[in-house]
């Protein structure tokens, strides 16, 4: 082969990949880092999934899980009817646990639409429940300052030209699966496209956009089979603000992803890309299943989650917290506990939580706590996971510290640096480091789930 030929050839890969990267002007990290602002302020948001499933009540994977048919999924459709949905209520409820964002599922794996999407009769206006669930939602949480988020699945159970694929409930109906082999996944895509359109047109400001999800590779479905591209790129147009998931099978083309998003798991550090700390987010759930679960017990304890949230915050990420909604349209009382729990710790300590990120690597992390750092305030938030007995000793922070309070109450914590008195013999000295600052704490714990010592740093160092 002559090196011509293999020159145009390498020519025309690259003009091919270069055509399938969004053809947007590419942004800096600072403006990145400017777009995704209030988003990694924000730190905490709520995740609602809600659909056909809250009826079974039993994972809203269930017509995949018990492989059902169109037919037998259909009851759940004819008898949506969320008779007690107060937008309002749940918006109240999030601001108050101090969530300060929502993603909610417009559309489930289940294809089932929240909104009344021309695209569709498989909708909600179609049911007994008659009316359009989304936009009264994105009203009550604007009203109450949350930013708005849509969770959409790539996948669609119902849809007639989505293509069988492992997931898909009728997978090892044979009959089906040869009647299903003349599908064509283009149009499925279309109607996609159509559909992503609707929401980011149809609803005013879009904040987030959680797309759910890619399984690429043989009989799976990605990038190719999403028009992933093509996707994205009318997302930033529609949208030039939005913040957008990494689930489109993306991850290698510049633009294709705002943030990583580990799933029910708490990473071991700041989530890193090629080496990079990027933008994360912990989507979790209170019990295991994200719809409505009447049977699950393993809820986690208010104290769980608020270490849960302090935790991903101490390694620079947000958490995604989710609830999944009654069939009668409510937060059930064991999410509305959990719920009131963690706003009670947030209504007196969440100083240590928005605009906070990982601390400076100089300080080192306590045994027993989870430090946060407010990098505009200069402060440092010590949350005192294990209450020790009388002293906490803090390496890498003698000489820095101007000033020390409980964050829950403001009182002063008073503290000994570089070899100073513990106070608990007389006379006894040195028994610090040179670089250890040791806090006096009271040897009762505070009435609080997690106390949090609030360290005010000198300035200019
Ligand atoms: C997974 C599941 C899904 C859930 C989602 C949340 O992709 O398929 O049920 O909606 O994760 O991140």
């Amino acid at each position: 082969m002559s090196r011509a030929f293999l020159c145009a050839a390498a020519l025309l890969v690259a003009a091919l990949a270069a055509a399938a990267v969004p053809p947007q002007r590419p942004e800096s990290e600072a403006e990145r880092a400017a777009r995704m602002k209030w988003w990694t302020e924000a730190r905490f948001g709520l995740f609602i999934h809600w659909g056909l499933y809250a009826l079974p009540a039993r994972h809203e994977w269930v017509k995949s899980r018990e492989k059902m048919t169109d037919e037998a999924y259909a009851k759940y459709f004819d008898h949506f009817d969320p008779d007690l949905y107060d937008p309002r209520a749940w918006a109240r409820a999030a601001r108050e646990a101090g969530m300060k964002y929502f993603v909610v599922t417009t559309k489930h794996h289940d294809g089932f639409c929240l909104w009344d999407s021309e695209l569709t009769d498989y909708k909600v206006t179609n049911t007994p429940c008659g009316r359009d669930l989304i936009g009264p939602l994105v009203e009550a949480m604007r009203a109450e300052g949350l930013r708005v988020g849509f969770y959409h699945s790539l996948l669609d159970w119902h849809h007639p030209e989505y293509t069988v694929d492992a997931h898909h409930p009728r997978r090892d109906d044979k009959a089906f699966v040869e009647k299903a082999r003349g599908r064509d996944l283009t149009k499925y895509a279309a109607y996609l496209h159509g559909q992503v359109r609707e929401l980011l047109t149809g609803f005013g400001r879009i904040d987030t956009l959680f797309m759910d999800y890619s399984f690429p590779g043989p009989g799976g479905k990605g990038r190719r089979e999403w028009r992933s591209e093509e996707l994205i790129r009318m997302i930033r147009e529609l949208q030039p603000g939005l913040i957008v998931n990494d689930r489109l099978d993306l991850l290698d083309v510049p633009g294709g992803w705002d943030y990583r998003t580990p799933e029910q798991f708490m990473p071991r550090e700041w989530v890193k890309v090629d080496g990079k700390p990027v933008p994360w987010e912990t989507c979790q759930t209170f019990s295991g299943s994200w719809g409505y679960h009447r049977d699950e017990s393993s809820w986690k304890s208010v104290r769980q989650l608020v270490v849960m949230l302090i935790e991903t915050v101490s390694k620079g990420g947000n958490l995604l917290l989710n609830v999944g909604p009654t069939a009668r349209g409510e937060f059930d009382d064991r999410a509305l506990d959990r719920l009131r729990g963690i706003g009670r710790w947030m209504a007196r300590n969440s100083r240590s939580i928005y605009g906070c990120t990982q601390a400076p690597a100089e300080f080192g992390k306590p045994a027993g706590a989870l430090l946060t750092y407010h990098p505009g305030t200069g402060r440092l938030y010590v949350h005192v996971l294990e209450w020790p007995l009388g002293v906490l000793a803090l390496d890498g922070l003698a000489g820095r510290v101007e000033y020390a309070q409980l964050l829950h109450d403001g009182s002063e914590v008073a503290f000994t640096e570089k070899g100073g008195s513990t106070g608990f013999l007389p006379g006894e000295r040195g028994r610090e480091g040179e670089n250890t600052l040791t806090l006096r704490l009271p040897v009762v714990k505070p009435d609080v789930e997690v106390p949090v010592v609030e360290l005010y740093l000198k300035k200019g160092r």
